[in-house]
């Protein structure tokens, strides 16, 4: 197949980190001259035109905000993740596709055949009139499509938004008109463990009523009956078979600004609907693959696994974008880690020899509690490095994950970010800087963090103690939010006007005398939820919608699996003997209902407790402080109750708790 011949730079990583050494003098001259840092960073990357000179590498200010990394530069980030890799490493494995079920072929994608694949789905997208600019909705289970689909829409410069399958008709409703999208990609069904999800079917329900959809391309995997709207609705193979008939394979790669962007990615927040972090095409790609190298110690021809889901920004940066970028070899597995056996993922590592596994610590609990059965007879020794993301890590799951699956010989990366940040900013560097359980250590260079208490005040220690704040950024890094879609303003209050000149994170955390950091989790209302971020408002949005309930109050208690479970207190028509009549729970059904249909299954309480009324204060404020206390099982120290507008509804609350 015919390409444009890339100068392919031999992937040694010159960036990468060796020694503790080495990350204190890279650290430093991040800081000093984070331009001059990450321009070093940047020259290894192919671009089509590089920035003028020094000044356009970084400017900023937090008061708009405004972030541009490499202005003025152009490049496009498949000709990094693809072509400059055809050459040298042309046909080695870039995905290795695991289904599902353990029955079904796996598939292992070339870097050429990847290559082609995206070019032929680029041409689909063209002919389907996707220009650059316009936002593609991509809702697929987890197939190497899903990946092709991702990469064709950068390829041509299109906005690609993808979904999570777990969300329901009426949150991609609202995401659809958010982002005014006008194309969707997505397939007849999905296959999770033993269900079979009909996404086609949902995509359907969405968009009854939705004028903006131009087109809806449709992958086959379950074989799902779907109906298929006449001038809406194409099949993927149908459109390739076109492609290949009229002899079209390779096709350029559009010329991209730095700062044009490359992908909305909805994420909850405490307030309203979920935003769209908008991430950009120069500072994204150096960011991702810069972290991927030196958090993992990526080695060329090791494989590595990440858990995650493509919809969630873990998948987009560790299992698309960063590892494709460094020439990697990376797994996307289709299922879940308990079917159809709690062994999954270490069959998986065996049948591969995975060396890298970077999962979430709500599965690594959930396995625990299978035992050490599902571990026996599966050869690990190929693991080198683990990694762990999206929530704390307790001891116990550190170390279980240390010795049963690391035999005490694999690193542990206990990797902090988010959505907004596009990539880790703070975890230990496999086997290079010194882990601590339970964790996340040092920021990476270029990440300036710092703590600082209600006021904006940064907290800084007298002595040797260990301090505890609110976690906030200085400056930027390539890979952070340049604005929420279509509300800027939405942007600046969420996270750049709570304190001066700052990110704030919205989470807590304590520092020790080495500068090593714990978070110990969201201080806004925002909850983690098997390492998955719901707002409470969101929630308490979707429950409202149920005819019968007058007022609800969400807030997340800790649980053994999912780390946060969710608490609904519910005022019910007037009525509060619901929650021991047997009408109580085909009332919580219907409202579990209502939320599967408003959000989706993730976001459906654990428990939910009939109310006759809320701790307000005089002003109307619900005092969740006392809520979660209650829901957290604590009944005695619930703090100064004497504001409230009615302080005998707690005793009621108290002796209802679920
Ligand atoms: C939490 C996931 C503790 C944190 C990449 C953050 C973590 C939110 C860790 C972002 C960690 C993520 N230790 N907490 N290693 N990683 N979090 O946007 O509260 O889905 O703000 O991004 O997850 O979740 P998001």
């Amino acid at each position: 197949m015919a390409y444009n011949k890339i100068k392919t730079i031999a992937m040694s990583y010159p960036y990468q980190i060796k020694s503790l050494d080495e990350y204190k003098v890279a650290y430093q001259k991040s800081i000093e001259d984070p331009a001059a840092f990450w321009e070093d960073v940047a020259n290894n990357f192919v671009w089509k035109k590089k920035w003028n000179s020094k000044e356009d590498v970084l400017q900023w200010n937090f008061k708009e905000p405004k972030v541009e990394w490499f202005k003025g530069a152009k490049l496009n980030i498949t000709e990094n993740c693809l072509d400059r890799h055809l050459e040298e490493r042309g046909n080695q494995p870039a995905l290795i596709w695991e289904p599902n079920s353990p029955d079904e072929q796996s598939r292992v994608l070339s870097y050429k055949k990847l290559h082609e694949k995206v070019c032929q789905f680029a041409h689909v997208l063209k002919n389907n009139g996707v220009k650059k600019g316009d936002r593609v909705c991509i809702y697929m289970g987890m197939i190497p499509q899903l990946a092709i689909a991702v990469l064709a829409c950068a390829r041509i410069g299109a906005i690609h938004s993808v979904i999570f399958g777990g969300f329901s008709a009426q949150s991609i409703a609202d995401r659809l008109e958010d982002a005014q999208a006008s194309f969707i990609i997505t397939c007849d069904g999905a296959f999770r463990g033993a269900k079979d999800i009909p996404l086609k079917s949902v995509i359907d329900d969405a968009l009854i009523g939705n004028k903006n959809i131009k087109r809806v391309i449709v992958c086959t995997r379950t074989r799902t009956p779907v109906s298929m709207i006449k001038g809406r609705d194409v099949w993927w193979e149908d459109e390739i078979q076109h492609v290949e008939e009229k002899g079209l394979s390779y096709i350029d790669a559009e010329e991209m600004d730095a700062e044009d962007p490359l992908f909305i990615l909805y994420t909850s927040g405490s307030t309203g609907k979920p935003k769209g972090v908008v991430h950009t095409c120069g500072g994204y790609m150096v960011y991702t693959n810069y972290t991927f190298v030196n958090v993992f110690q990526y080695q060329p021809e090791q494989i590595h696994f990440c858990t995650a889901d493509i919809g969630w920004i873990t998948g987009h940066s560790y299992i698309v974008y960063g590892p494709l970028s460094a020439g990697a070899t990376s797994l996307l597995f289709e299922g879940v880690p308990t079917f159809p056996d709690a062994g999954r993922f270490w069959d998986i590592v065996d049948k591969f020899k995975v060396n890298i596994l970077y999962t979430a610590p709500t599965a690594i609990r959930s396995l625990m509690g299978f035992g050490l059965g599902p571990l026996q007879g599966k050869d690990l020794s190929s693991l080198k490095i683990l990694g762990t993301v999206g929530e704390p890590i307790n001891e116990e799951a550190w170390h279980w994950y240390d010795e049963f699956v690391g035999k005490k010989k694999c690193p542990i990366v206990d990797t902090w970010w988010q959505t907004e940040t596009g990539g880790v900013l703070i975890s230990n560097l496999a086997g290079i800087t010194p882990a601590k359980p339970s964790w996340a250590t040092l920021p990476l260079p270029g990440v300036q963090m710092l703590l600082v208490d209600e006021n904006g005040k940064e907290v800084v220690a007298e002595g040797e103690e260990t301090v505890a704040g609110n976690l906030c950024i200085k400056a930027p890094w390539p890979g952070i939010l340049r604005t929420t879609y279509g509300d800027h303003e939405r942007c600046r209050t969420n996270y750049f006007a709570t304190y001066d000149n700052m990110y704030f994170t919205g989470d807590g955390a304590l520092r020790d005398k080495d500068g090593n950091y714990r978070i110990t989790g969201r201080v806004d209302d925002v909850l983690n939820v098997s390492g998955h971020r719901i707002g409470t408002a969101e929630v308490e949005n979707a429950i409202n919608m149920h005819a019968g309930v007058v007022e609800s109050a969400v807030v997340g208690y800790p649980h053994d699996v999912k780390g946060q479970g969710i608490y609904a207190y519910v005022i019910y028509q007037g009525s509060h003997a619901q929650n021991t009549h047997g009408t109580g729970d085909i009332v919580r059904k219907d409202i579990l209902q209502t939320v599967t249909r408003m959000i989706g299954a993730i976001a459906k309480p654990d428990k939910i407790q009939f109310v006759s009324g809320l701790p307000k204060t005089r002003s109307g404020k619900i005092m969740r402080r006392i809520l979660r206390k209650i829901a957290e099982g604590e009944t005695e120290n619930l703090g100064d109750t004497s504001t409230l507008l009615d302080p005998g509804v707690v005793d009621e609350i108290k002796n209802g708790r679920l």
